[in-house]
């Protein structure tokens, strides 16, 4: 029997590996202009840090994760999302007593076993970013830009909008609760078996349940955004007018709640506007660190579908796949081999992607691998081209050759040349 990925995982190589590579490159760049810290946590955690933070009533924590029972008999869970860990390291590695606030930022693969669609996968890969140590909505503002750069950075702002909503601190949401629950006593028993559920235990995420079932019995829903305290309220009204100010545009959507349980006050989600598909979301997050033990410290961060990103780029054709190869060395035998080896590590050393024939195989199908790998040119050095210490540098495109001396700084002139 042949064996077969695991359903809902998949190999990314070749065309696709060089757009994630190319996305990841952008997502290094920014984040680090912008004094950021990469983070890297274990792709398995302590199933408890899941059942605390992202919480007990979620679909993460209770359809959703990967857990098992190791050999030493511990609840291990691989990781559906990386807040949790990138806290749970906060505390445990005293970024506390670091400079404020710490500026975070991550990629990595998660993993959550759901139905399987387009953009949703079992194994996916997020970059994320978490702000620790800031109450103020300016980190909210900052830490939205970065995506918007990226984004802007990768031509996908104008598919995208980004939605924004308040779901205040637990004092607004304990007389929303109570109004939200009032509202839907009469309706409840019309809706499905899940928010029946959440009536109970997790009572707003009935707001966002997409069942048709549900969506008839909620047309005059009271919002979380008419419940906001005078503090809540500020804060939202200074996040807005920050955003209108530095020209980041945004729509108020008061149906967004978010999936876990850590959130306040802001929360967002970067909606793509032609896929039914949510490339990224997130909010603050004041409480988490106290709730995993740590000291108080507010914090703001989203995760971001890098799966989704690339399936947009590629939806919009917004990649441009450059040729793989500058040079190709074509080498009659092991003596024209030894003398463009040296040569070959040079030219990577100025930059160029340089490869060489490693099969041992002739003139004429070294010239037919050359043409199939897509290179710029392709530098021969036969027997006559040995014996004068030169080579033929062969432009792919135009068939155009140029005899040019066999050395680096020769073969980097020639090509700086244009020619
Ligand atoms: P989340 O909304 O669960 O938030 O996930 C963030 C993004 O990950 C989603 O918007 C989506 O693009 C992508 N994603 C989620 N599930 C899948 C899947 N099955 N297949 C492909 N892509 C998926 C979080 O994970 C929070 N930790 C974000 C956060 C960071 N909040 C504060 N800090």
């Amino acid at each position: 029997m042949n064996i077969s990925r695991a359903k809902g995982t998949k190999d990314i190589f070749f065309d696709e590996m060089k757009i994630w590579e190319y996305v990841e490159e952008n997502i290094k760049q920014i984040c680090s202009r912008r004094n950021m810290n990469q983070i890297r946590t274990p792709i398995f955690e302590d199933t408890s840090l899941f059942s605390r933070s992202v919480g007990n009533e979620t679909d993460i924590v209770n359809k959703e994760m990967y857990t098992f029972l190791d050999k030493g008999g511990r609840s291990i869970t691989l990781r559906p999302e990386l807040t949790a860990g990138v806290v749970r390291a906060y505390i445990e590695n005293g970024f506390s007593s670091m400079p404020s606030p710490v500026k975070l930022w991550y990629t990595g693969t998660m993993y959550r076993y759901e139905k399987m669609q387009k953009g949703r996968y079992r194994e996916f890969s997020q970059f994320g970013i978490e702000l620790l140590g800031s109450d103020s909505y300016l980190a909210d503002v900052e830490a939205i830009s970065v995506a918007y750069e990226l984004f802007r950075k990768l031509g996908l702002l104008d598919k995208l909008i980004l939605r924004i909503n308040s779901i205040g601190c637990s004092n607004c949401r304990t007389k929303y609760v109570d109004a939200l629950k009032e509202y839907l006593a009469d309706k409840i028993d019309n809706m499905c078996e899940d928010c029946k559920a959440r009536y109970v235990k997790n009572p707003m995420r009935i707001i966002d349940c997409k069942q048709d079932s549900c969506k008839s019995q909620k047309s005059n829903l009271p919002m979380i955004t008419d419940y906001l305290c005078e503090e809540c309220n500020k804060d939202f009204e200074n996040l807005k007018s920050t955003l209108n100010a530095v020209g980041m545009k945004y729509e108020i959507d008061k149906t967004i709640v978010r999936g876990l349980d850590y959130y306040n006050k802001t929360v967002f989600e970067f909606i793509s506007k032609d896929l039914d598909l949510a490339v990224g979301g997130g909010g603050r997050y004041d409480t988490l660190v106290e709730v995993l033990d740590g000291p108080h410290t507010p914090a703001v961060g989203y995760g971001l579908g890098l799966d989704r990103i690339i399936l947009l780029l590629k939806e919009y054709n917004l990649f441009e796949n450059n040729k793989n190869v500058d040079i190709y060395f074509v080498v009659q035998d092991n003596n024209a081999f030894s003398k463009v080896f040296n040569i070959a590590n040079d030219l990577r050393n100025l930059g160029y992607i340089a490869d060489i024939d490693i099969c041992g195989r002739s003139i004429k199908a070294q010239m037919k691998y050359a043409a199939k790998i897509n290179t710029k040119y392709t530098c021969i050095i036969g027997e006559d081209e040995l014996k004068e210490n030169s080579c033929s540098m062969k432009n792919m495109d135009t068939s155009e050759q140029l005899k040019v001396n066999l050395s680096a700084q020769k073969i980097d002139n020639m090509l700086k040349g244009g020619k």
